[in-house]
Formats: structure tokens, C-alpha cells, sequence
């Protein structure tokens, strides 16, 4: 591939928002003016700032000022417009076209020489399609999830686990004071991540991940040896994808258009139920949901974006395209997107993090606690 002269680029957030997003913006674009001397172009929308007029707009280097601690993305973001298939609706049909020729065309109208992707596994698939259609692209790997094997971290999961564990924390002393076993649901999609770090963080009595299929008898269990010795309240902490042995996960809704059409949910409160049903303690479930996606983001995280918005533009400037960002600890690295979307990264039972809250007495529903 010919190196282009970049000038100009491009910059677009896709798929679901996560804390930090702002942060890796500003990062890219006060590293492409101040080391470059390139232009910033803002898409908005994900991908369909690319394929729609009047959703681009400069970003100059005053704009990403006070940013760093913002939540969400000054870009918007989009998981409906894939340029490939994009659909839209003729009377009661709806139509699929392929409208990367129309993206790569408004890509050359706007002056944009290269593009840095920031996404998750669907955006980052279409940005490795395009990138084998010969346009200069990085990508910037994000998800609140922490699922994506080629990366240690994601940023957006630091601050999800710290928002998860402030507010089982705060469900705690509630579920003390009424004597109850209390459910609170969270986030991860098909891993357990947030589940058990969140978990092992606010000291849960169980945690349910979809890596462990539980068995809900054991899950009595620990709610009556515990009540046995005067602990009249539980915590368990239950991950969105968690299913019991031999069954389904739960399924909340059905997102078309999405990359992922399926949205999980619905575990924490079947559980709440058959507790409280079956042991006679009463139960409540909460699902902290996209409160976990927002606010501000952790130190942690705004660091790592910082360190990935810079790494992108540099990929750029040394004609790295085709690659994603990543941190190999303790180094930020590269590796190409297509390899990068290709495995996810799961919670395995035999991880030091999974053995040590076993060892502490944490049941993950799989056998009968220690304690
Ligand atoms: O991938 C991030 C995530 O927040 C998942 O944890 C969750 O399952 C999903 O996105 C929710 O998606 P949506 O915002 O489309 O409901």
C-alpha cells in the first residue's frame, strides 16, 4: 500500500459508548496538531457520519479542552450504520446495500486522508473490511466488557467495576438492615469480567459468571448455611450472560441492525424470585445497567486512553495501518485489527482471581461454600 501524505484525518466513536471515550479523542487530536501539524475531522455517529452529509465538523484543539473527565462521546455514537449492509426502509421493506463506495467517495470530498477507528468487535470489523479496501485506518479497541483477547485492558472497564462496586456497596447496607438476599445484575455481555472483579471488589457472598454455570441448589445452599450462623442477608452478584448448568442465558431483547442482535437481562430477577419463593427469604434484584457505561472515567482509565489515542495517531504517522492499538503491559503495542477481533477473552475457573475468592469462601454456584 502507498504511504499517503496525511494532512487531514478522521476520527469516529461506534458501538456502544464506554467511560474514556472523550479521553482517547482528545488525546488523538492534540497529538496529530501538536506533534503532526495535521487537521482533526469529527465524525459523528459512527460510520454513518461517513455515508450521510452534514456529520463531520472540524476539531480544533480548543475543542477537546476539558474534556478528559467527560463520559460518553463528544461524537456520538451508532451500532446501526455497518457501511457494508446498510439498511434502510422502502414502504414496509427493509433494504440492505452495500455503501462502502459511497463512504470511500465522501472520504475523499471531506479531505480525509486516514481514519482512527475507536470501537468494539462489530465496529472494528468493519474497520478491518476497510482497511483491505485499501483506506488508511487504525483502530482503538474499547468496551466496558474487557472481553477482547488482544488487549490486557479495555479502557470504560475500570470505571465499570468502580461504579458497580460504589453501588453494590450501597445495596449492601440495605439488604442488612431487612434481612434479605439482595441480587444486583451486571453488565458483561458473554464474559464475566465486571461480575467478578466488581464481586471480589464490594466482598459478594456468591458470584454467578457465564464462564461457571451454576446450579441454582448450590446457590440455597450458601443463602442457608449462611442464615444458619446469623448472616440473615446475602450478596450475590450476578453476571448479565450467567446460566445455570444445562440451561440458556436469558435473553432481554432482540436489537436488529445491531452486530450483536441479542441484548442480555433477566437472570437477577428470576433468581430474587425462586429465592424468595423457595427459602422463604425475601429477595430483590437490581440491574445496574447503563449506569455502569456512564459518567466520569476512572484514573485508570483516562490514563490508558491517553496512552491509546497517542498510539493511534503515532501508528498513522508510520503508515502502521490495518492495525489496532493494545496494551501489552506494560507497553502499548499493535497488533492487525483482523487478528484483533478474531477471539474473545473469558473468565477461565482456574484464573489466581477466581481461585482466590473461592479460597476466601466465595461460591460461584458451583459446588456447596467452604464456609
Ligand atoms: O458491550 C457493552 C454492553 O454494555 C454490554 O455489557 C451489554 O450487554 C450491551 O453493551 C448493552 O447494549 P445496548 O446499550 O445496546 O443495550
Amino acid at each position: 500500500m502507498l504511504k499517503p501524505k496525511i494532512q487531514q484525518i478522521g476520527i469516529l466513536t461506534g458501538g456502544g459508548d464506554c467511560p474514556g471515550l472523550n479521553a482517547v479523542i482528545r488525546a488523538v487530536v492534540k497529538t496529530a496538531i501538536l506533534q503532526y501539524g495535521w487537521k482533526v475531522i469529527g465524525i459523528e455517529d459512527g460510520f454513518e457520519g461517513l455515508l450521510i452529509h452534514g456529520k463531520v465538523r472540524p476539531l480544533l484543539f480548543s475543542y477537546v479542552k476539558g474534556i478528559i473527565d467527560k463520559g460518553g462521546t463528544i461524537l456520538g455514537s451508532s451500532n446501526r450504520a455497518n457501511p457494508f449492509e446498510y439498511k434502510f426502509q422502502v414502504n414496509d421493506k427493509v433494504i440492505s446495500e452495500d455503501r462502502s463506495p459511497i463512504l470511500i467517495e465522501n472520504l475523499k470530498s471531506f479531505g480525509i486522508d486516514a481514519l482512527v477507528v475507536i470501537g468494539g468487535d462489530g465496529t472494528l470489523s468493519i474497520a478491518s473490511r476497510l482497511s483491505k479496501l485499501g483506506i488508511p485506518i487504525v483502530a482503538v479497541p474499547k468496551t466496558i466488557d474487557n472481553d477482547l483477547a488482544s488487549t490486557d485492558i479495555t479502557f470504560g472497564f475500570d470505571t465499570a467495576i468502580n461504579t458497580a462496586t460504589e453501588a453494590i456497596d450501597k445495596i449492601r447496607t440495605t439488604g442488612e438492615s431487612h434481612h434479605r438476599v439482595m441480587v444486583v445484575e451486571v453488565m458483561g455481555r458473554y464474559a464475566g469480567w465486571i461480575a467478578l472483579q466488581a464481586g471480589i471488589a464490594s466482598g459478594a457472598d456468591i458470584i454467578l459468571i457465564p464462564e461457571i454455570p451454576f446450579k441454582i441448589e448450590a446457590i440455597y445452599q450458601v443463602i442457608k448455611e449462611r442464615a444458619k450462623v446469623g448472616r440473615h442477608h446475602s450478596i450475590i452478584v450476578v453476571a448479565e450472560g450467567a446460566r445455570p448448568e444445562g440451561g440458556d442465558m436469558f435473553i432481554k431483547r432482540v436489537v436488529k441492525d445491531s452486530a450483536d442482535t441479542l441484548r442480555l437481562g433477566g437472570i437477577g430477577e428470576m433468581l430474587a424470585n425462586k429465592i424468595s419463593e423457595e427459602l422463604g427469604i425475601e429477595s430483590r434484584e437490581t440491574v445496574l445497567g447503563h449506569i455502569q457505561r456512564g459518567g466520569s472515567p476512572s484514573a485508570f482509565d483516562r490514563i490508558l486512553s491517553t496512552r491509546l489515542g497517542y498510539g493511534a495517531v503515532k501508528l498513522l504517522a508510520e503508515g502502521e495501518f490495518g492495525k489496532m492499538v493494545c496494551l501489552k503491559t506494560p507497553t502499548i503495542s499493535s497488533i492487525p485489527i483482523e487478528d484483533a477481533v478474531k477471539q474473545l477473552k473469558k473468565v477461565t475457573p482456574d484464573l489466581d482471581m477466581v481461585q482466590a475468592a473461592k479460597a476466601i469462601g466465595v461460591s460461584f454456584g458451583d459446588c456447596s461454600p467452604k464456609n
